[in-house]
């Protein structure tokens, strides 16, 4: 593991701006740096680098992070390779790995389980040209040799244990860790593809980090895949993304589609942007990771009954990723087809098509629901409006949710205000208005704002008056609990982020973090600022404690609380009298 102390000296050592600067040409902007953003695709600039807090945050597709995670995300490194990197940047001499089982240790076993991949992967593709029937299969199928090798298709050939051809010792336990060998009950390895056409997994930076495997003909199952292993999460990683890159670029759109081969024929047919999930549920990751990169997708299903059922679920997986200038849409093909036939039946020309007309999301999600009730009675029309509202309530475009709101009052004849009211909708976060009860809620994301600008706050701030349980809550929780933990010296935003990689709540850190980069606190208001919260956080508290005693004379009397109880609410009534 390396040393929480060592992070935070590198992050103190190297300049953030230097850093990214070298990579994107920054231009200063008020107190930070701007420049469009190299995560997706923009004209002006909304990527944005802090120099006092070392971080920087994409107002347009929310990438966030300090130094690390930009050499991460922008050079595809692991931790651990963007750590080193650093460090010889920053002339610090990386301390070796100490402990047990973490990271560090992880790292060479990574990059040893992604040489085994690359190797096989290179063993496939040769059996390919050696095999007539695996080339007569792919040919049958119309694909040229030069997209089998974009793609790096390959081929398993019959037999047990041919991998060990390609490896010295067949025995070793990362063949069995990467999913390319199994063993038996009675301890015998085999090889668990034979016998099939191999389409390689990889990730953006193009390493192969899983198999798909397709009988030639037909066969059970059609396709097999690796299985989830260190190198391979499927809900993560789509087919296709490297070999894509370019068209991504161009296009600006990424079409998705089902299947492997679904991929391999729209390259053939000069259709570069599409990629496809891997037999699963389009995640929301799969969204985001790909809205990073383009401003448009396009999901592209089957034809048939599931094709539709996969796109529905594409779309409530999709409605909390979708920031605000960003699109999606969804291409039906005839019932018999899939993106395949399709494009081999009718061209490319008649596939762009279908693409260009794909239906928005806010179409198919009025259309789907209205095509379940029957809006001919009002029953009907109020069943519309109550299964519309739990997926409004996932939007994060307040655009999109209007719009989307209006057409409902439109079919269901309810007015706007009736529609919002069924749904229960709140004003999206940043645009809420600061009427009475909402300042509670907002005094969350302020108290988080002030304690990453002023983490020693965390010191002074009474944890048992924050209350309910949210998401803003939780976070300042484990901030403050982070902050103490820490010591001194306080540890500053851009360690603070590092430590809370992968928490649950780092997204609504990172939004307070990117709100103080415009707006920060005078240094001078800072402390009357959060004293302010702190106040208001008690009345809270005990506004809350005596509503619930209210509630329980509302219900036993007076005479059901306890002596204890009634003191308080004796006293709490009095305040609230004098108060008026
Ligand atoms: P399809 O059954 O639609 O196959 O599965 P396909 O892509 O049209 O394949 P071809 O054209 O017959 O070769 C779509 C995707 O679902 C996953 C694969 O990722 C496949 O590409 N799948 C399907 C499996 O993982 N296993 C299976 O047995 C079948
Ligand atoms: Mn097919």
């Amino acid at each position: 593991m390396i040393p929480e102390s060592f992070i935070q000296e590198l992050l103190h050592r190297v300049d953030v701006v230097d850093l990214i600067d070298g990579y994107v040409p920054l231009k200063k902007a008020g107190a930070n740096f701007a420049a469009c953003c190299p995560f997706h695709n923009e004209k002006s600039p909304s990527f944005t680098v802090s120099p006092t807090k070392q971080f920087y945050h994409c107002f347009g597709c929310g990438a966030h992070g300090t130094a690390i995670g930009f050499l991460m995300e922008y050079s595809g490194l692991g931790f651990i390779d963007a750590i080193k990197e650093l460090s010889n940047r920053a002339g610090l001499q990386m301390p070796e790995e100490e402990g047990r089982e973490n990271r560090a240790h992880d790292a060479p076993k990574i990059t040893a389980l992604t040489e085994i991949m690359a190797r096989a992967a290179k063993y496939y593709y040769e059996q390919l040209k050696r095999s007539e029937k695996a080339i007569a299969y792919l040919k049958g199928r119309g694909i040229s040799g030069e997209i089998a090798q974009r793609f790096g298709i390959g081929y398993a050939p019959d037999g047990w244990q041919n991998l060990g051809a390609a490896f010295e010792d067949y025995t070793i336990t990362a063949l069995q860790l990467v999913g390319l060998v199994i063993k038996n009950e009675q301890g015998r390895l085999y090889d668990r593809f034979r016998d099939r056409i191999m389409f390689p997994i990889m990730n953006q930076k193009g390493e192969v980090i899983a198999f798909g495997g397709r009988v030639l003909g037909e066969g059970e199952p059609k396709y097999l895949n690796s299985p989830e292993t260190p190198l391979f999460e499927k809900g993560r990683e789509v087919f296709g993304l490297p070999q894509a890159r370019t068209a991504l670029r161009e296009k600006d759109t990424a079409i998705v589609v089902e299947g492997y081969m679904d991929v391999v024929a729209l390259a053939q047919h000069k259709v570069g942007n599409a990629v496809a999930t891997l037999g699963t549920a389009t995640t929301t990751t799969h969204v985001q990771k790909l809205l990073r990169q383009v401003d448009h997708i396009v999901f592209c299903f089957d034809g048939d009954a599931a094709g539709r059922k996969a796109a529905w679920r594409a779309l409530e997986n999709s409605l909390e990723a979708l920031p605000e200038k960003k699109s999606i849409g969804f291409a039906f093909l005839p019932e018999a087809d899939d993106p395949d036939s399709f494009i081999r039946g009718q061209g490319t020309e008649a596939f762009e098509r279908t693409i260009a007309q794909a239906t928005p999301l806010s179409e198919f999600l009025l259309r789907e629901l209205a095509s379940n009730c029957d809006i001919s009675s009002a029953e009907g029309r109020a069943r519309l409006v109550a299964e519309a509202k739990p997926l409004l309530g996932r939007l994060q475009t307040p655009l999109l949710r209007l719009q989307l709101v209006k057409r409902l009052a439109e079919i269901s004849g309810f007015s706007q205000p009736e529609v919002e009211r069924l749904c229960n909708l709140r004003p999206i976060a940043r645009s809420a208005p600061a009427k009475a009860p909402r300042q509670k809620y907002s005094l969350f994301p302020r108290l988080l704002r002030l304690l990453l600008q002023k983490p020693e706050l965390a010191k002074g701030l009474p944890l048992d008056v924050l209350g309910t349980n949210s998401p803003e809550v939780r976070a300042v929780r484990y901030l403050c609990e982070t902050i103490v933990a820490a010591g001194n010296p306080t540890p500053s935003y851009a360690a603070l982020l590092e430590r809370l990689r992968g928490n649950e709540d780092e997204s609504v850190l990172r939004e307070a973090a990117a709100e103080l980069m415009q707006h920060p606190f005078a240094e001078e208001d800072i402390d009357a600022e959060f004293d302010g919260v702190v106040k208001r956080l008690r009345e809270g508290d005990s506004k809350r404690a005596f509503d619930i005693l209210q509630e329980k004379v509302y219900k036993l009397g007076v005479a059901g609380l306890s002596s204890e109880e009634k003191q308080h609410y004796l006293q709490a009534l009095g305040a609230r009298g004098r108060s008026g």
